[in-house]
């Protein structure tokens, strides 16, 4: 297979925004794509045959991390936004000949500008948690900001199985969030830290009223629309796609674009290098 090197791509306004994750939590950046920048064309590539990539190790999420990049990469993409958080949290060792945004620096600086306490918690896989991604970038914002983060390995992978509105959901729920709350029971806001929690945003939201919930997401799809601004790569043409790419079955897919809303044009079952 052709080594893709930067004059391979073409990276003009009409070219697409990639978007991958290791599962079907990257749609509700999509979704936030979709509202705030309609007139783009979408690539989303989710690996949910490997999922949960929480719980792999460091060198084998890069590794993943860099298969899914040139599959993007050979679809023209004009910027990469890495919707997963554990795979943000090793951006800087990830190779990509466009440019690469991270959830975790979004979602950092939407604690920044939105906290109200000088502590905030965080629900996270245990690789995003280990690698403390989110207090390396809210450590460059401001020193003084403290999190109190918790691991929740099983929660991608029951969300990615659709078991919602069910007791285990809410167990799985509480065991990763009262702890935080054990340890500091004034925090406000709570980091919404893996791509799968927003699709569950209303269920965490039953259980505690009193929390505010940040969803990088949003502030992820605006530094997108600063920077193609700022590059004059904003798409102006009323014809555009949205393409989806799965390794897995793509019924999965299926139920999470009825439960999002989704407008799609195309979904298909590919395989990565590895899986030859
Ligand atoms: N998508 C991953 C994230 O945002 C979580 C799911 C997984 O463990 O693969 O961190």
């Amino acid at each position: 297979d052709k080594i893709i090197t930067k004059e391979d791509i073409i990276m003009d306004k009409y070219s697409a925004i990639g978007v991958l994750d290791s599962g079907v939590g990257g749609l509700t950046v999509l979704k936030e794509l979709e509202k705030s920048l309609p007139s783009e064309n979408k690539i989303y590539f989710g690996d949910s045959l490997r999922m949960p990539y929480g719980n792999k190790s460091e060198e084998e999420i890069i590794f993943l991390a860099n298969e899914m990049i040139s599959f993007l990469e050979k679809r023209n993409v004009k910027v990469i936004l890495l919707a997963c958080n554990t795979i943000s949290s090793y951006i800087d060792k990830i190779s990509s000949n466009v440019p690469l945004f991270s959830i975790v620096k979004s979602g950092s600086k939407a604690i920044y500008e939105s906290h109200t306490k000088n502590t905030v918690g965080l629900i996270a896989t245990k690789a995003t948690v280990n690698s403390k991604s989110y207090e390396r970038e809210l450590y460059k914002l401001k020193k003084d900001i403290k999190i109190i983060s918790k691991d929740s390995t099983k929660l991608p992978k029951v969300i990615d199985k659709q078991i919602e509105n069910t007791p285990l959901l809410n167990d799985l729920i509480k065991e990763c969030i009262d702890p935080i709350l054990k340890e500091d029971k004034n925090i406000k806001e709570l980091v919404l830290g893996c791509s799968h929690f927003p699709i569950i945003e209303k269920e965490i939201k039953a259980i505690y009223k009193d929390l505010t919930l940040l969803d990088p997401a949003k502030k992820m799809v605006e530094d997108t629309m600063d920077y193609l601004k700022k590059e004059h790569l904003l798409n102006d043409s009323t014809d555009k796609r949205t393409s989806l790419y799965t390794t897995e079955d793509i019924l999965e897919f299926v139920a999470y674009i009825k439960r999002l809303s989704l407008n799609i044009d195309k979904l298909e079952k590919v395989k990565l290098l590895k899986d030859d």
